[in-house]
């Protein structure tokens, strides 16, 4: 097992993005998709004590999150990461797109960067992921990258899984 944190933070790539350590200056145009134990930030300064907890989560070992960026423009486009279940050696897969960069290929291509590197690298021997029923989009997203659905959950939630 290989786990966070990393000798040098995860840098990953294919031609369309990059997944990438996030910085103190990405902070204003990741404040609507900036979350911490599902509540969201308000304002800069709390997206910024947020990340400062995402930060130390990656520290001691309990997660990793990356930003998204756009090779083409090198804007910053959404966030993706393991949150939870490294320490049974799996991993709970999250994400979330700035809404202008929706319907556009990013989250598929970094899903997959992300898999690729938990079940390579990470050695991660199953990853799953939670979603309400009615999120379509994100239903397909993980149908898309060859997750398996189990069963319902409450709360007309149901999680999805991957295994090595
Ligand atoms: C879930 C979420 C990340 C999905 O975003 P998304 O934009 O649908 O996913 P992708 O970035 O992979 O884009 C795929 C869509 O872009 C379309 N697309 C358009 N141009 C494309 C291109 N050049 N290349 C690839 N896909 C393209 C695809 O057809 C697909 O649309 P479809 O699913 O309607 O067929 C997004 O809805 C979101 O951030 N939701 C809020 C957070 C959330 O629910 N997270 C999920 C937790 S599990």
């Amino acid at each position: 097992m290989n786990l966070p944190p990393f000798d040098i933070f995860p840098f990953i790539s294919d031609e369309k993005i990059r997944l990438r350590q996030i910085i103190a200056s990405d902070m204003n145009d990741l404040l609507d998709i900036s979350y911490y134990d599902a509540k969201q930030a308000k304002n800069v300064a709390q997206a910024i004590e947020m990340q400062a907890k995402i930060d130390k989560d990656y520290d001691d070992g309990n997660s990793i999150h990356w930003g998204i960026e756009d090779i083409s423009t090198n804007k910053i486009v959404g966030t993706c990461g393991y949150y939870r279940g490294l320490d049974k050696g799996e991993g709970e897969l999250g994400c979330v797109l700035l809404p202008q960069f929706r319907g556009k290929g990013f989250m598929t291509n970094a899903m997959q960067l992300a898999i690729d590197f938990g079940l390579e690298n990470m050695e991660l021997k199953r990853i799953w992921a939670i979603t309400s029923k009615e999120n379509n989009q994100a239903i397909k997203l993980l149908e898309r990258l060859n997750f398996i659905k189990l069963t319902d959950l409450p709360d007309d939630e149901i999680e999805y899984e991957l295994k090595r």
